[in-house]
């Protein structure tokens, strides 16, 4: 059986924003114990040995030296922390001595969502400047700006989108992702930003995964093809004069390693794997990346078997830059390094004697952290070579990428040149993906290609809305709340159709609801996804559960008009009862800004020929039921419904039979009580504990004590059936059943359900006590039942039921339920729990309308 633990989930919950009373927490003995038995003695010869494709230039390395000789510890720490645009000025990151700001996703200079190109040069020119100054005695090294150009440059409006990578995937066109991150390159370059955080090399598993169409492929060697080429584009070709020429910029392979590859697709979740699937599946992208010379790796939020790669010494150090040869830098992601075990935000030695060269660190705590890491370089706690190691290859980078000579962002060859955010040529190069990428599952009696020279009813709500075509990363962090308007320069798919219709005399109407003004030869049906990103993208199953477009397509047909369907979607999902109602299927994935890509192959030309042929192939297996039974290239490839590099063309005629319209879920009706705890944690739960020093701790024995928390097995009925929890009071503290894997608790939320345990007081609390759910970072909600315990009698049995329609208000997803029940206190406490289960028609002691 598979190990259920949840490393580094509890830590999230701890320190998570969802949560009240932030503390730290994390998870000690499980990890350090499976560290030393299953890879301690691992020896990382068994990864390739490699070299980067940028090699070491002595001359470099002479001015690191001289650079790092007049350094003091201050600016040698400064260098390896990354402040956010929202939570640093200038004229503090000239007073830390800063070696990098980045924007995160949806944020922008002066906070202003259109700011101009001009505004992000000048906050650019602002931060090197501050970087430059020599005023204080130290040394000038020029600061680096790190922004998530993940398709594109995504923050910046106007700029050219592609589609996100499942797309590019799609194209089966390794040459193409030259130009595309050429493309991104001289994008990003024009608005004064010298690195950008891809590509993203995750080899998604399982794709309910939030981040799937961050990924090229489920196919390891896809993702290998492209890894290198795009890193190409975005630095330019190793050994040649593009090398970090303008219009170039640093490139990042993240998120290093496995981030694709966690149990059940949870985001930030626990890549349960022996070392060689890891080398086999999801490594391979990393090593055309560093042969192609790519200069940073992000670290995962994820972990290896238990252990956060953020702390990863092995991988991090051993494999990555021993054995893979690579000597640029690792940059954490987004404040990762709070999760590694006895870490914080503020304070995580740990991480960097693993390898961590660059904290990403964007809240406003950063200075805490700074001056802790401070401490802890001159304390010893991280040794003067370590540092210096690290320092090293921040300034390598720089060097190598030509910082210390380009001068101030405005004054480079190309910046603020506005006319290259959204070029013509650049949106060509992106249309052209846009054609390769779309995948045609059905075509039936060859109804595709469309004349032009038609009446074409244009449906769907993706019709023509811009902001669902590009997906997640687009202007905002997850592509939410924004507007045609956001996207000037763009082309929807209904008006790429409706130009190509127009040239040949053909009329193209648009309604997203289907209510046309005459009767049209033919409809096409533009629905999907609606845009998501990390975290709040994962799913529990493989459903699609538009019923309303579904609806709307067999509302068409029965009218007697064909229908073409254009699927958005970041993933694969189940969509037979659509593929069944529609005459022809195509999965256009996130196109991103180039709409008319879609009516380039969709439409025949103007003299009625085929314009471009379908070349998209799918690089995921699709699936045959919503049941989100892992399937992948050369893993139950029996339950694909389109297998691995499915993809019709135009040379082909099929006929698809109609599909199963058995989604394979079933409902849970909530009518029997789910045990999570009788006497032993339940699979798939296991008990749980986040101590105050953020340690993670999977409690296997009978008694075990934590900093500032304790958990003994205690006999009420028969021996050991329940477990007393005793925290002392020194700080935020949780104790609580924990799974890999997801619950669906819907049924009993409709059904009057409660949670429900017994519980004896031995000791009142203190101070508030919450009872949670858990469904993953920044989702789930916590009830307070401070008076409940206090009201108890104390030595007494009694049971206590709090109503789940209560923590489905607070935000808890009741069907993606990773914990049903934790209690959290940072004062003192001691009670005993007996019997946990989630209850229907239970009458609750605390409830909440
Ligand atoms: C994401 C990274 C991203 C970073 C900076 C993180 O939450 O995981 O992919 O590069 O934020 O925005
Ligand atoms: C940021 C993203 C980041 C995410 C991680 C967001 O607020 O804008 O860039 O990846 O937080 O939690």
């Amino acid at each position: 059986m598979k190990k259920r633990i949840l490393l580094g989930v509890i830590s999230a919950l701890v320190a998570g924003a969802v949560l009240s009373g932030c503390g730290e927490q994390k998870l000690t003995e499980a990890g350090a114990a499976k560290t030393g038995g299953k890879y301690g003695d691992a020896q990382a010869a068994v990864w390739p040995s490699l070299t980067s494709g940028i090699p070491k230039d002595p001359a470099i390395e002479a001015r690191i030296d001289d650079l790092l000789s007049r350094m003091s510890v201050e600016e040698k720490v400064g260098q390896m922390i990354q402040a956010e645009i929202k939570n640093v000025t200038p004229e503090e990151a000239r007073a830390y001595h800063l070696g990098s700001i980045l924007n995160g996703g949806g944020a922008f200079p002066n906070n202003d969502k259109h700011a101009s190109v001009a505004d992000w040069v000048a906050l650019a020119d602002a931060f090197y400047a501050a970087s430059m100054d020599t005023s204080d005695g130290g040394v000038a090294i020029p600061i680096i700006w790190g922004t998530d150009a993940v398709h594109g440059h995504n923050n910046v409006i106007g700029a050219t989108l592609f589609p996100h990578n499942i797309g590019l995937g799609a194209t089966q066109n390794p040459e193409l992702m030259r130009q595309v991150g050429a493309v991104t390159a001289a994008e990003v370059s024009a608005t004064g930003i010298d690195w950008v955080f891809a590509p993203t090399l995750a080899v998604t598993r399982d794709d309910r995964w939030g981040r799937s169409y961050e990924s090229y492929s489920e196919d390891p060697q896809i993702v290998r093809s492209y890894s290198g080429r795009l890193v190409e584009g975005l630095q330019g070709r190793p050994g040649s004069d593009e090398l970090f020429a303008p219009k170039r910029v640093v490139s990042t392979a993240k998120h290093f390693i496995a981030d694709g590859g966690t149990e059940n697709g949870i985001d930030r979740g626990d890549a349960i794997m022996s070392e060689a699937e890891l080398i086999e599946i999801h490594a391979q992208g990393y090593f055309s990346a560093i042969e192609s010379g790519v200069q940073t790796v992000m670290a995962s939020f994820s972990s290896w078997n238990g252990e956060k790669l953020h702390g990863h010494k092995y991988l991090l150090t051993d494999v990555l830059k021993e054995r893979l040869g690579f000597d640029g830098f690792v940059v954490g992601d987004w404040a990762g390094h709070q999760f590694v075990n006895g870490c914080s935000n503020v304070s995580c030695p740990q991480a960097v004697n693993a390898g961590l060269d660059m904290f990403m660190a964007p809240d406003p705590s950063w200075k805490t952290l700074y001056a802790n890491t401070v401490a802890q370089a001159k304390s010893g706690e991280i040794s003067a070579q370590r540092l210096n190691d690290a320092v090293r290859r921040i300034l390598r980078v720089k060097l190598r990428a030509g910082l210390f000579d380009a001068g101030a962002p405005s004054t480079r060859a190309y910046a603020a040149d506005e006319s290259l955010i959204g070029a013509p040529a650049h949106r060509a190069i992106a249309r052209q993906t846009v054609r390769e990428s779309l995948v045609l599952l059905k075509n039936n009696d060859g109804l595709l290609p469309l004349q032009r020279s038609q009446r074409i009813l244009v449906a769907g709500d993706g019709a023509d809305n811009i902001g669902k075509q590009a997906g997640g990363w687009s202007i905002t962090w997850q592509g939410t709340g924004n507007e045609n308007s956001d996207f000037p320069g763009a082309t929807s798919i209904f008006g790429g159709i409706a130009e190509a219709v127009a040239s040949a005399g053909g009329v193209a109407e648009l309604a997203v609801d289907g209510h046309y003004t005459e009767k049209p030869d033919v409809a096409i049906v533009v629905f999907g996804e609606d845009p998501y990103a990390e975290m709040q993208g994962d799913v529990s199953n493989l459903d699609y559960p538009g019923d309303a477009d579904l609806a709307l397509i067999q509302r068409l047909k029965a009218q007697g008009i064909p229908v073409v369907s254009l699927f958005i979607t970041g993933r694969p999902l189940w969509v037979n009862p659509e593929i069944n109602a529609s005459d022809a299927f195509v999965v256009i994935w996130q196109p991103g800004t180039e709409g008319a890509g879609v009516a380039d192959v969709i439409l025949r030309d103007g003299k009625g020929e085929v314009n471009h042929d379908f070349k998209g192939q799918l690089t995921f297996s699709w699936p045959d039921s919503a049941l989100p039974t892992v399937r992948n290239r050369g893993e139950n490839e029996a339950l694909a419904q389109f297998k691995y590099g499915y993809g019709l063309d135009y040379g082909q005629s099929v006929q698809l039979a109609a599909l199963s319209e058995e989604s394979g879920l079933e409902l849970s009706h909530g009518n029997e009580a789910l045990a999570v705890f009788n006497g032993r944690a339940l699979d798939p739960w296991s008990l749980q504990v986040t101590d105050v020093g953020n340690n993670q701790t999977v409690i296997a024995s009978s008694v075990s004590k934590l900093q500032g928390i304790s958990v003994q097995s205690v006999d009420r009925n028969v021996q050991e059936d329940s477990r007393r929890l005793q925290w002392t009071g020194e700080g935020n503290a949780v104790a609580g059943f924990f799974a890999n894997s997801r619950t669906d608790l819907t049924g009993y939320l409709e059904n009057q359900g409660a949670l429900v345990f017994d519980v004896k007081v031995d000791g009142a609390p203190s101070s508030a006590v919450n009872l949670g759910v858990f469904c993953g970072q920044d989702c789930g909600a916590e009830q307070s039942i401070t008076d409940v315990l206090n009201s108890a009698t104390p030595g007494e049995w009694r049971t206590i039921s709090v109503d789940l329609q209560c923590l489905a208000n607070g935000g808890a997803k009741m069907d993606m339920v990773l914990s049903p029940f934790y209690v959290r206190t940072a004062g003192a406490l001691d009670m005993t729990v007996h019997n946990v289960r989630v209850a229907s028609q239970a009458s609750a002691d605390i409830h909440c309308g």
